[in-house]
Order: C-alpha cells, then structure tokens, then sequence
C-alpha cells in the first residue's frame, strides 16, 4: 500500500465519499440559496463557479488537509524557485519564470534565468515589429504575408491554439499556419497556397532533433530552395528556428541571428510563454503576446500566495482528484462555448495527459492508486449535437468544465445569447437531471403510461461541473486560464506524487519507428516482430504502388 493512500487525510476522503455518494446537488441547491457565493471566486475578469460539484462544508477541508499532507505549500514554492523538481531529467521546472512580469530574479544553479529571458523577448519584439510592419522583407523584397510555424507536440498545439484564440487581435495582413503532421498531406495543402517570394517558416524544436518537425523543415526548405533556384542566401530571409540546440541549427542551415533561444527547464507543453511563442507574438503582436503574460503571471500570483480554500488551481486540481480517485471518474471533459477556444482541449491533452499519464511515484514505485485522467472535449454547443448524451445520460460520470466569454468581438448578437445560453443551461441540466414526476407532467396523457418512454426521458442528473465565465477572451485573460490549468496539473502530480515534467512513455513508439522504416524499403520479407506487426508489414508493402 502507498503512503497517498495509508494516509489518515485518504481516509477520511473515502469515508466521507460513502456518507456523501448518494449526495444531491439538486437538493443542496434548494436548501442553501448562498451555494453559488460560497463556491465561487475570482481573479480579475474571470469568474470561476464550483458550486455544482458534489461536495458539501466538509469536503473541502478535507481534501486541502489531503493536498497539506502532500506537502503541496513546500512543493509550489518549490517549483516557482527553480529547484529542480523534475528529478528523472534533473530539471528546474519554470515555465512560470517565462512570464514572471515582476522581474524579481529567479536562479538555476546558481543564476539569474531574467536577463536571459528579457534578452530573447526584447528579440521577439524586434523581429516581430520587422516582419509585422513589412520592414522585413523576403527574397524578393517583397513583405512577408504568410508564417509557418513547423513543429509538433509543445511546439505546436499550445501555439495554435493561442494564435485560434487571439484571432480578433491579429493583423489581417500576415496569416500563420501549423503544419506538425508528418503525413505529407500537411504540409503540401499548407504550401499549396503560399508563395516563396512572401513566406516565413518558423522552425519549432526545443530538442531540434524531433523527426516529425525535422522531416517538415527540410521539405520545406527543399520546397523553398526549388522555388528559389537553389539561392541558399535567401533561407536566411525566410527560416528562423526555436531551440536549444544551436549546433543542430546551424547544421541546418539557419543563422544564428535567426535563432531564438529557449532553455532545457522549459517543458516542451509548458513552452508556449517562451520563443516557441513567437508564432503568436507575430499574428497578433508582441504588446498582446506580453499581455498572455501578463495574465498568466496573475494566475501565478494567485496560486502561490492564496490559502488553497481561496486557490482556483488549487481547487481544480483537488475537485478532479476528488472525481478520479473517489468517484472512480476516468476521463474529464472541456467543453468551451467559445469558437475562439477550438483547440483548447487538443492543447490541454498534452499538457495534462503527457504530464500526469504515469504509473511509478517519485521514488519509483509502482503506484496503488489512478493517476492522469483522460482529457477530451470540443466547442460546447458542437459536442451538445454529438456526444453529450452520453454525459447526461449515460453510466460514466464526466465531471465537465465549462467556458464562455460574457462579450463577443463579433456583431451578431442573437448568437452569442444563444451561446451564452446553452453555456448555462448544460450545467444547469447536468445538476438538475429531471424526475420521473417531471417527465410524466410534461408528457400527453395518453403517453404517461409507456414506461419505457418514461425511463428513456428521466435525467439522473447530479452531474458535477465548473464554469468559467470571463468578461472577453483577451490576451490577459486567455493568460489565467492556461496558467490555472497549468498548475491544476502540477497540483495533481503532487497529490499523486509522480514526476508531472518527464515524458519517457512516448519514447517507445519513436524508437520501434527507426526500426521499421528501413524494413518498409528492404525487398526482404519481415519476420523480425510479433506476427501481427510482421503480417501489417508485409501487407503494406504488398498494397503499396511503387
Ligand atoms: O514526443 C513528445 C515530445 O517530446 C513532447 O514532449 C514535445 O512537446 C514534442 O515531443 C516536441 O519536441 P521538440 O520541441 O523537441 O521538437
């Protein structure tokens, strides 16, 4: 048995999960009018509402007195001072330095990490202002219309995501593109478009050795150097790389001028604050890129300082505990009604799923106890026409979070009270449920006798969600909500005590790719794996046209 689970603040959990399972929401509604004031909280325009969650007065403390005894205060102000906390890979973990708009020093074996990081901002603005303002020009000299990020994994869905969700504060003039997928049909359909002569790709690799992002680049570089006549002058004009491996960025071909730094203690899906956002700061600026920031580094003042009843992570984190490891939920869903906010679930599966999909603690043993829920989601008001029935009424239970911003920047109002309306009313029927006695009185009295129509229309309810509501999806605002669910994240890998910052799961797969893919060129017939892998081998090179 593990210490999480013999500890006196686990047990109380469980026996407090037996006196309160068959609790109602919906009755807790009726009897306590304050619910909504006593679980809720702010932090600038955001306003995040618990109240619809199974827990009553005594929940809460009891799960803080659980995140107390993971020593959760120590381990927070641990990770905001640079101690290397990712021990597999032995790490400081400080995203949260990227976007520390206080400047107050922060040390990595000894030194100071912000003057390196204000160096590499003050070049972002610079070649930001250049290329936004056409004063960078290509090849041709002509401006650049059209950026393409190449990248995968971190350095790509927190990015486009980023980029999808500050649309409105882009410049109309320069589009940015992602293509991550090593499936040619990525890249071709993005190049298909685009004009050498206008074109800037920005390389994103904090490892530069990713083969995904590697093979991109060089087809796209060939696609550049075709174009061009083979004029390797010109790449310097049109490739800009992001790593930390300046050797293996040279060795391709970019200039370090063109090059712009990150750090080993910047996780890959922690990475958009740090140059692999410079796809972001150049759609919509790096004044508005420094405003993400900024509203990221309020959601960190807010998680290190606030007691954990007052903490919005800390809360999350400790209700998503609460479902998986209690309630035995398995996956969790995000569901923004905000067409800004599309890609928010593909991003938080990395960021949540790379992080916390482990299965040996910090001491490597095995653990007794589920860990990493399985993230998923989509835009609220698309997933209502596709998978929701199965949150009201299927066997699983889904804890949701739900997003909406109270102002559009579009002008269609009658769709954005639609929205905002569907927003509300999902978590409002997840809680509610409906009753047999409700369904009967809505029913025509010739139907009330078909039982199994009944069964069919009743709603169990009791379903738990959050909802975040904020003012707009600014930049500062968008900033809060990735930090929250950032440190959400680290909240829970404390709880369950692994290593929320390596990823050696995904390394497998890479490594058995390496193998097969000179035997997809052999003419041999492949015995080497299992009969499955062998059979799927020799098939494929069978249909294969040559
Ligand atoms: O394969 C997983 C991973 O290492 C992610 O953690 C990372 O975000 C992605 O690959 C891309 O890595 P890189 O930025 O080094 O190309």
């Amino acid at each position: 048995m593990s210490s999480l689970t013999t500890a006196k603040a686990w047990i109380a959990l469980q026996e407090h999960y037996r006196q309160i399972q068959n609790y109602s929401m919906r009755e807790a509604f009726e009897q306590d009018p304050d619910r909504f004031n006593k679980y809720s909280l702010h932090l600038n325009d955001i306003l995040f509402d618990y109240s619809k969650n199974r827990i009553n007065e005594k929940t809460l403390p009891l799960l803080v007195e659980l995140g107390k005894h993971c020593q959760l205060e120590t381990k927070i102000q641990a990770m905001f001072s640079g101690a290397k906390i990712n021990t597999t890979e032995h790490r400081a973990v400080l995203h949260t330095a990227l976007r520390n708009r206080s400047n107050r020093p922060v040390f990595v074996d000894g030194q100071d990490v912000m003057p390196g990081i204000n160096k590499v901002l003050a070049k972002m603005r610079s070649f930001c202002q250049r290329v936004r303002s056409g004063e960078w020009k290509g090849y041709t000299d002509k401006a650049i219309t059209d950026v393409v990020n190449i990248g995968i994994g971190g350095s790509s869905l927190g990015p486009k995501m980023v980029s999808a969700a500050l649309a409105p504060y882009s410049l109309p003039t320069l589009n940015v593109h992602y293509v991550s997928n090593i499936d040619e049909a990525d890249l071709v359909s993005t190049l298909k478009a685009l004009s050498p002569e206008t074109t800037l790709f920005v390389i994103a690799s904090k490892s530069f050795g990713t083969q995904e992002a590697m093979v991109n680049a060089k087809s796209a570089r060939k696609w550049f150097l075709d174009l061009v006549n083979n004029d390797r002058l010109a790449i310097a004009k049109h490739f800009v790389a992001i790593s930390t491996n300046t050797e293996l960025v040279q060795e391709f071909g970019i200039d370090t001028d063109n090059m712009f730094e990150l750090w080993d203690w910047v996780g890959g899906r922690y990475s958009l604050w740090s140059a692999v956002g410079l796809s972001i700061a150049l759609h919509v600026g790096m004044d508005h890129f420094e405003e993400l920031l900024q509203g990221a580094y309020d959601a960190d003042e807010h998680f290190r300082s606030q007691p954990f009843e007052q903490n919005i992570p800390v809360i999350m984190g400790l209700l998503g505990i609460w479902y998986n490891n209690f309630f035995g939920a398995q996956s969790y869903a995000l569901l923004p009604y905000d067409y800004s906010m599309r890609y928010f679930a593909d991003y938080l599966q990395q960021g949540d799923m790379e992080s916390n999909g482990k299965s040996v603690d910090m001491e490597g043993e095995k653990i007794d106890y589920d860990t990493g829920q399985i993230i998923w989601g989509q835009q609220g008001t698309n997933g209502q026409h596709a998978f929701y029935q199965l949150i009201h009424q299927g066997t699983k239970l889904i804890p949701c979070d739900f997003h909406a911003a109270a102002n559009s920047f579009y002008d269609l109002r009658e769709h954005h009270e639609i929205l905002v309306s569907n927003f509300l009313a999902q978590p409002e029927a997840l809680m509610r449920g409906k009753t047999v006695e409700e369904v009967l009185r809505e029913l025509p009295p010739e139907q009330r006798t078909d039982s199994v129509l009944v069964a069919a229309k009743v709603f169990d309810g009791n379903k738990p969600s959050n909802s975040f509501l904020y003012k707009q999806l600014t930049p500062e605002t968008l900033g809060s909500l990735l930090a929250f669910y950032e440190h959400k994240i680290f909240v829970q890998g404390v709880i369950w005590n692994i290593n929320s910052f390596d990823q050696m799961g995904v390394e497998l797969g890479k490594v058995l790719a390496k193998v097969i893919q000179p035997e997809l060129s052999s003419n041999e017939v492949i015995k080497s794996h299992d009969c499955s892998t062998n059979g799927l081998i020799n098939a494929y090179k069978k249909l294969r046209q040559t």
